[in-house]
């Protein structure tokens, strides 16, 4: 019986060693577009009890994995995209993905077992399902790129062991098929065993961190009993820094809010109006207006952050004076212009248009500039009077020159 066991534990690492574990293609739909897609082998090791002792289970993910459609999602509306492959009677592996609009991550990664099978858990002493979860997997890549780590990676859920091979795997896909573009795991670049790939361009991962660029433009709203209350355009850019404890350093970073990512709420009252926008579980920013009835003018009074960054941060002030307007218009800033919020945040606006008082058929009313658009505006009424100071120079000289020549005739 043991000789028995042993022997077959020697050929399955044999057949492990010789990359025949076999392979499985998995994928998540939503109608006809798929979301997540994972060509890889998996192998587990799972510690279980049996009346003689403790044993170790080595099990492969086997050819006749599906994907279970019915907790598998995209996601969207509030949840996270997962990839549940289930296997055999009762097992599963769970992959929960986020993404922070440039990089996206296995977020967690759940592993369920039955020890009721007695054919992966022979004499267990126990017939519970058991689940672990890890949230430390691991996993990331750019955005439009396929993962990809032929290397044996390997993931420790609690007590059990997950090791990945042959490893290609995409999520928030922008087509159906993997993106040609990869992002290469560590191991992959430094090894010299793992085979070449046939692909084009592909990206260091972990990418290192490189200046978003400008922020695209978002156009979010706070609705109030199916009429807009708050309208408000502008491509935002978070500036922070913080104390990594993972990393063991202060890390300034720059977050990009991604439009598509993000949903806005809020409320509106005669003289306090918010705007709460929320990125995929990342990032909760929350803009208070205040308004002055005394005066009829209001402005952003206070910013929120809370963020999920490799480590949780929060920063706010609700005592700040910035776009000041007056009831009944908008404020408008073209111009890029930092809010300071605290010592450690700041927030960049682009093409900013708010307006969260007095919104009449959902639309923006008269608009008061900020300062720098207004001196930039300046820059074109400058130039246009200095371009027409020149022609009329030249106008009057060409006129007397005329003049003069009329006089050199009359001479002859
Ligand atoms: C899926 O594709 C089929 C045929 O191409 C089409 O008839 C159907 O409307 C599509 N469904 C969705 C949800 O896009
Ligand atoms: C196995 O038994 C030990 C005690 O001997 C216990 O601490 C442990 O939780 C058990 N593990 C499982 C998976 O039941
Ligand atoms: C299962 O086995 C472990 C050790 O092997 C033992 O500690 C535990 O009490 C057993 N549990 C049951 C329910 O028999
Ligand atoms: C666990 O395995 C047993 C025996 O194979 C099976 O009867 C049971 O349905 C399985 N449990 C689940 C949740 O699939
Ligand atoms: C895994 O991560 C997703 C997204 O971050 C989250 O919704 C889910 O609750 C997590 N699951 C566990 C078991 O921690
Ligand atoms: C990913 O691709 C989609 C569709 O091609 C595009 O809309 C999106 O901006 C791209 N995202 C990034 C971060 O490149
Ligand atoms: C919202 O609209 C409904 C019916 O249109 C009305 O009964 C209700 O009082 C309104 N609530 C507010 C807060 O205006
Ligand atoms: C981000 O903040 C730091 C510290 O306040 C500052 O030095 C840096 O210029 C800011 N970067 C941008 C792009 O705003
Ligand atoms: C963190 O870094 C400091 C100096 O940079 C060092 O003294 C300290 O031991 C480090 N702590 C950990 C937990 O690595
Ligand atoms: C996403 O996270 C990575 C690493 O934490 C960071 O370098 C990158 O700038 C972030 N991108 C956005 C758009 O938030
Ligand atoms: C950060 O993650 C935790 C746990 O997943 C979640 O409860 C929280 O809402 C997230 N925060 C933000 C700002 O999304
Ligand atoms: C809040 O903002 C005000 C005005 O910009 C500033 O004076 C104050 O120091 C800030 N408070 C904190 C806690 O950063």
């Amino acid at each position: 019986m043991t000789v028995s066991r042993g022997l077959f534990a020697v050929v399955a690492a044999w057949f492990a060693v010789l990359g025949c574990i076999e392979a499985v293609s998995l994928e998540v739909r939503q109608g006809n577009s798929t979301c997540i897609k994972a060509d890889l082998s998996a192998s587990f090791s799972i510690p279980y009890n049996t009346s003689s002792g403790r044993r170790t289970a080595q099990i492969s993910l086997p050819n006749s994995t599906t994907v279970d459609a019915g907790s598998s999602t995209c996601g969207g509306g509030g949840l996270s995209p997962w990839l549940v492959a289930v296997f055999g009677s009762g097992h599963s592996l769970g992959l929960s993905f986020s993404t922070n609009g440039s990089l996206y991550s296995v977020a967690n990664l759940t592993l369920q077992y039955n020890l009721s099978d007695a054919a992966l858990f022979p004499d267990a002493n126990s017939s519970d399902v058991v689940t672990v979860v890890s949230a430390s997997v691991g996993i990331r890549a750019a955005v439009n790129t396929t993962y990809r780590c032929m290397s044996p990676t390997t993931v420790a859920v609690e007590d059990a062991n997950v090791t990945f091979t042959d490893m290609r795997m995409e999520a928030y896909m922008p087509g159906n098929d993997l993106s040609p573009t990869e992002s290469v795991c560590a191991a992959d670049q430094t090894s010299t065993t793992a085979p070449p790939s046939t692909t084009t361009a592909t990206t260091a991962a972990p990418p290192q961190p490189t200046p978003p660029g400008t922020p695209e433009r978002g156009n979010y709203t706070v609705d109030n009993n199916g009429s807009l209350c708050l309208l408000a355009q502008m491509g935002l850019q978070l500036n922070v820094s913080y104390f990594s404890q993972s990393q063991n350093k202060t890390i300034q970073e720059l977050l990009n809010l991604n439009p598509s990512l993000t949903n806005s709420s809020g409320s509106c009252e005669a003289s306090r109006a918010t705007l709460v926008l929320t990125q995929e579980r990342m990032i909760a920013l929350t803009f208070t207006f205040t308004m002055n009835s005394n005066t009829s003018k209001y402005h952003l009074s206070g910013i929120d952050l809370q963020a999920n960054l490799s480590d949780p941060f929060t920063a706010g002030n609700d005592s700040l004076n910035y776009l000041q307007s007056t009831l009944g218009r908008s404020y408008m800033c073209n111009a890029e212009q930092t809010l300071q919020v605290a010592p450690a945040f700041s927030l960049n606006t682009f093409r900013l248009h708010v307006q969260p008082f007095d919104v009449k058929t959902n639309q923006f009313a008269t608009a008061e500039e900020c300062q720098m658009d207004r001196d930039q505006m300046l820059i074109p009424i400058i130039v246009g009077a200095a371009l027409a100071g020149l022609v009329l120079i030249v106008l009057i000289a060409y006129l007397i020159g005329r003049k003069r020549s009329h006089a050199g005739y009359q001479t002859i």
